[in-house]
């Protein structure tokens, strides 16, 4: 079902009731269980320009880093935090650390654990998300930012909208499970840019959906924009969830930089059932600069902690083996998820 304009505007009582049905419906889809993924972030290096992105290409105060595989093999291998059972291996769009670092440690991590893997590293070659997924990659998170054409051209949103519209549904027929998402509050979002967010989820092939919240980045054009609102932010985490009842959907770290200290324990009342902590070396985290320099960290005792909190519980089925599991493929999954307890 399509979310009302009442929904995602909706405040005090209203507000509450939808939030408690996306968390209902959650709960009943997953049984309580929250999805626990690593995050390694292994370069910033990235040829696209996003206005609201502090890695845009533009960005000449930024010290740029490649990670090293054996650094990072040995920090996923041997320090771990116990509780995840997938690893997301994130960049920038930069196909050179994707050949250098992302494939030999995909590899590696095969052959040394039992992690699932998802990869979010922008718009690449064919060829290239082929070598993801022959190393054994099976989860691509590639967001369509913004529904709206002109304003994703407006925002020099990665490549162009047909493309990366393209890109997500080839991934898809490809056999990749993908996993989307777009940004709330971004500056001249209008009313109706927002909800055909919604309109175009609806249509992908997708598996998953995320909804970040705009932070006016450090050294972006954006700077000095309006934060968003975390409560139009979880109102369209909670209509997602009421839309695609079986999508897994993340509780970004962003929500803690929207609203400091709550943001995240919120989403997980609003039907989010995947959590990310991240792993990223600290002498580089800083400059992998999505939104502040100052940098909210995710990690796995806040996690765990939060997901207590909530009557929730760490998810033992990896997010990898769940997609492996479920009937078919996405947009005709199977209804009650139990197996993932
Ligand atoms: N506010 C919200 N989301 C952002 N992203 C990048 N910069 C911002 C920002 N300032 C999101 C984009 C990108 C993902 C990695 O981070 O959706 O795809």
């Amino acid at each position: 079902m399509m979310p009302t304009s009442e929904q995602i505007w909706s405040q005090g009582e209203a507000q509450e009731a939808l939030h408690s049905r996306a968390t209902k419906i959650a709960a009943e889809q997953f049984g309580n269980a929250v999805f626990l993924r690593g995050v390694v972030e292994v370069s910033n290096f990235c040829r696209e320009n996003c206005a609201y992105c502090g890695m845009r290409r533009d960005n000449r105060n930024l010290a740029r880093f490649r990670a090293d595989h054996d650094k990072l093999a040995e920090l996923i291998i041997h320090h771990r935090p116990a509780s995840i059972t997938d690893i997301n291996i994130q960049s920038g769009e930069d196909p050179v650390v994707v050949r250098e670092v992302v494939l030999p440690l995909i590899n590696t991590l095969r052959r040394e654990t039992p992690l699932g893997i998802s990869v979010c590293l922008g718009t690449l070659d064919d060829s290239l998300y082929t070598e993801l997924k022959n190393a054994g990659a099976g989860i691509y998170i590639i967001k369509y930012e913004i529904a709206d054409p002109a304003l994703y051209s407006k925002m020099t949103a990665p490549g162009t909208y047909k493309e990366r519209i393209e890109h997500i549904r080839r991934l898809s027929a490809s056999g990749w499970k993908v996993s989307s998402g777009f940004i709330s509050g971004l500056p001249g979002q209008t009313k109706e840019e927002l909800l055909s967010n919604f309109a175009l989820a609806r249509t992908l092939p997708l598996d998953g959906c995320s909804v970040s919240p705009f932070i006016p980045g450090d050294e972006t054009p954006l700077s000095s924009s309006p934060l968003a609102s975390i409560d139009l932010t979880l109102n369209c985490m909670a209509a997602l969830r009421l839309m695609k009842p079986d999508w897994v959907i993340p509780a970004v770290s962003a929500l803690n930089l929207a609203e400091p200290g709550s943001g995240y324990r919120r989403g997980l009342r609003t039907g989010a059932n995947l959590v990310t902590i991240n792993m990223t070396p600290s002498d580089v985290r800083g400059d992998y600069l999505l939104y502040k320099r100052d940098r909210f960290i995710m990690t796995e005792e806040r996690i765990l902690n939060a997901i207590a909190a909530e009557g929730l519980k760490p998810s033992r089925q990896g997010l990898a083996a769940f997609y492996k599991t479920r009937a078919g493929s996405n947009s005709c999954a199977a209804k009650t998820i139990a197996t993932a307890a």
